[in-house]
């Protein structure tokens, strides 16, 4: 897939041939621990990839939930705004129901991946993260400054204002809830096929895609709109990238350092790699 359809940079790497070898990992994980340290302002987006060796399925991809189950439909967000009453009664109804994704989402914890990140953070290297993930686990394993551009299945969200509360912290017995600030419908905040991305989160991350001048792909087919946007406004800029994910994807080509490995043995490798650069001193 071209970059935008109209910027088709040429291949960063001859044939665009993807990285396998242990050496030549070795040699990605040096270019990539580098470029970060060079770097001002690194954010990541973050994708599924990180959270399966949690346990957590992805979407595509070998083993993804659309894979085994097909896509679902795209109007989830049409059919609740149709009945928001029945949705809820729905919803609440089937509480003690759990799909695989749900099931797997709520005995989830952070693994390596999502504990290197937050040590990136507390040693200054990573600035942000937009995860598509609605999994709350980046906040469990430590990160602090994340953009959640698909909500997080932890908490509730007023459709009119974007007010959010943690799921307990809401009464569902009057459904569906109203908002106390706006009067506006309650809904989880998980954002639904067919739901417009919350404008605050949408305006976050568009923020810190122009902001960045190295920009992590950790874990996403970034095939997925408005999300794929991100890399390339970021590349557009000068940004470089760095893919972590033991497969291609559209980015690998544009990607000036690419980690072909799962993000639970990248990403510890790479902190270890940065912290040895520092106390080397070295550039
Ligand atoms: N480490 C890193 N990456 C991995 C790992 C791993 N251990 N395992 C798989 N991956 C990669 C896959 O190769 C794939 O490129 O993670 C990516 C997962 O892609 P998707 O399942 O498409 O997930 P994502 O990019 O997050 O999808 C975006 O699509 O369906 C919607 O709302 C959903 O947020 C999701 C969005």
């Amino acid at each position: 897939m071209a970059l935008g359809g109209d910027v088709k940079p040429p291949s960063a790497r001859p044939g665009g041939a993807a990285v396998t070898s242990p050496s030549s990992l070795e040699q990605e994980l040096e270019k990539a621990a580098r470029i970060i340290r060079a770097s001002a302002y690194t954010i990541a987006l973050v994708g599924a990839g990180i959270s399966v060796e949690s346990g957590v399925p992805p979407f595509r991809g070998p083993g993804g939930l659309w894979t085994k189950h097909g896509e679902p439909p795209m109007d989830g967000y049409q059919r609740f705004l149709a009945d928001p009453r029945a949705w809820w009664a729905d919803i609440l109804s089937r509480q003690s129901e759990h799909s695989e994704f749900i099931k797997a989402l709520s005995e989830a914890k952070p693994n390596a991946a999502h504990c290197a990140m937050a040590d990136l953070e507390k040693l200054g290297f990573l600035k942000h993260i937009i995860t598509q993930n609605i999994d709350n686990l980046h906040q469990e394993a430590g990160s602090v400054a994340i953009t959640e551009i698909h909500g997080n299945r932890l908490k509730l969200r007023c459709i009119s204002c974007n007010t959010r509360w943690p799921l307990g912290d809401f009464p569902t017995d009057e459904i569906p809830p109203r908002c106390p600030h706006c009067g506006g419908i309650v809904k989880t905040d998980t954002v639904m096929f067919g739901e417009p991305i919350p404008l605050d989160a949408l305006e976050s991350c568009q923020r810190e895609s122009r902001l960045c001048d190295c920009m992590l792909l950790v874990g996403t087919s970034a095939v997925v709109y408005p999300a794929a946007e991100f890399p390339i406004i970021a590349y557009r800029r000068g940004a470089k990238l760095i893919e972590i994910n033991p497969m291609e994807t559209p980015l690998s080509d544009v990607s000036a350092a690419v980690l072909r490995a799962p993000a639970g043995e990248a990403m510890p490798k790479l902190v270890e790699r940065l912290k040895e650069l520092s106390e080397a001193g070295a550039g």
